[in-house]
């Protein structure tokens, strides 16, 4: 697989090169800025030099803190370091940011429930994996957001494989057709591409508009076509893949941020908005958009699901709740999320009429359940192998009602075996 290799020296193998130079030391003020407000030490230019590639060095400040041993088994995933870099690195982390350090500190709720992970590691460095999903076959696809690759787990034979696509595709989300066929959003090159795994060939399909950049989250209805959102673009599209027609509508909010999609049992698809306080449902015949203004300035909602009776959950990032509208009385009501108002909840998914969702704002990260029925709360700290790190973007259900998650910093993919509903 020649592109594979490509995607691996344009990840992590950059830092390698600047690395093995001796313009180490001074490469670094060039390249970082002071204000990042690393704590003083030895090594703290290595640190800036070698992990301010992918993302500012302050997820190093926000991080949980962790041993010599932890740190290292958090930047694995992410870069390979050379023996003596790794060392330096890893002394300072340890030194600087022990497990003491832990500036936002979730609050886990117990309870009588248990929910199992199982993990799959996948092998592109600092992917940025995420948005697994199950195909009907039970395969498990997801995409690698940073190394523009796109990944299987199949079913049959357990077997791992990742493939290349399209320049600058950048893979936000994967969804999978009724027939089996793998559709990815080209967020970095304006596309929604079908992927065959026969041939590890993509066919893109390019917005029609210069304004619709960013495909982002996606839904398939019942009769086949798939609805979208354009978080920076502002947009809601539809795609027919039998014809190719894309049709797209701009929101009136303006930074609207139109972000996860769910779609009805009447076939409406209801968008959450990132940047507003807002949820939206989108008419499927006409694309006339009505926006549903949610309690609170400073909310913003950035995925939703469904229940059973039609209620629709959303989760209150910006405030920290969890909420739900009722389309048929217009009612909303919301929750304090247990980490509280930084807890940024995150990804949501409703399986059996069980509420289940991420808090991504606090560490360890907390996947919380809520039962509607009794309004209360437990919660699981998400595992990367032996440590916690990493933002749950988006989960979707197993079609036997358990749940797909990935942690994004350690290139997991996560299969949480949930309780029975009762
Ligand atoms: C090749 C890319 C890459 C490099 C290089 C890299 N990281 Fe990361 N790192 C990631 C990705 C991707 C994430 C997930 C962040 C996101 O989704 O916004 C992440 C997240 C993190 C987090 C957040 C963990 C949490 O609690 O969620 C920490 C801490 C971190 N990296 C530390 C480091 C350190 C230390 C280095 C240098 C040794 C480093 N990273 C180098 C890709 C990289």
């Amino acid at each position: 697989m020649p592109g594979y290799r490509n995607a691996l020296i344009a990840g992590g193998g950059a830092c390698l090169a600047i690395l093995g130079s001796s313009l180490l030391a001074t490469a670094s003020l060039a390249q970082t800025s002071r204000s990042s407000a690393l704590a003083e030490g030895p090594g703290r230019e290595t640190v800036e030099v070698v992990c301010a590639t992918c993302h500012p060095v302050s997820n190093i400040i926000a991080s949980s803190g962790y041993t010599r041993d932890h740190w290292g088994e958090l930047v694995a995933p992410m870069i390979a370091l050379p023996p003596d870099a790794r060392a330096r690195v890893l002394d300072y982390l340890a030194q600087h940011y022990p497990p003491s350090h832990n500036p936002r500190p979730s609050t886990l709720v117990s309870g009588p429930l248990q929910v199992s992970f199982r993990e799959w590691v996948a092998s592109q460095p600092g992917q940025r994996a995420r948005d697994p999903v199950q195909a009907r076959n039970g395969d498990i696809w997801w995409v690698g957001q940073r190394s523009n690759t796109i990944g299987r787990i199949e079913a049959r034979t357990g077997r791992m494989r990742e493939w290349l696509l399209p320049a600058n595709a950048l893979p936000h989300s994967v969804n999978i057709d009724a027939r089996g066929g793998v559709w990815y959003l080209g967020n970095g090159n304006g596309t929604i591409g079908k992927f065959d795994p026969a041939t590890g060939e993509a066919r893109e399909h390019h917005m029609p508009d210069p304004n619709a950049r960013d495909p982002h989250t996606g839904e398939f209805d019942r009769n086949g076509i798939f609805w979208f959102t354009l978080q920076i673009s502002n947009m809601i599209g539809r795609f027919d893949p039998r014809s190719g027609e894309i049709r797209l509508v701009t929101i009136a909010t303006p930074g609207a941020r139109p972000y996860g999609i769910r779609i009805d049992a009447q076939g409406n698809p209801w968008v959450a908005c990132n940047g507003s306080n807002c949820i939206i449902r989108v008419d499927p015949r006409t694309m006339a958009l009505t926006e549903v203004r949610l309690p609170g300035e400073r909310t913003h909602a950035r995925r939703l699901d469904i229940a059973s009776d039609g209620t629709i959950w959303y989760v209150n990032s910006g405030l920290g709740k969890l909420g739900r509208y009722d389309p048929r009385t217009g009612a909303i009501k919301e929750w304090d999320s247990p980490s509280g108002p930084n807890s940024h909840p995150y990804a949501i998914a409703v399986i059996n009429d069980i509420v289940w969702y991420n808090e991504s704002g606090v560490r360890p990260d907390p996947l919380v359940r809520f039962d509607p029925k009794t309004e209360t709360f437990q919660s699981w700290a998400i595992p990367s192998g032996n440590i916690h790190a990493g933002i749950v973007r988006h989960m979707r259900a197993t079609r036997d009602g358990n749940l797909l998650l990935h942690q994004d910093s350690t290139n997991r993919i996560i299969l949480a075996t949930l309780p029975p509903a009762r």
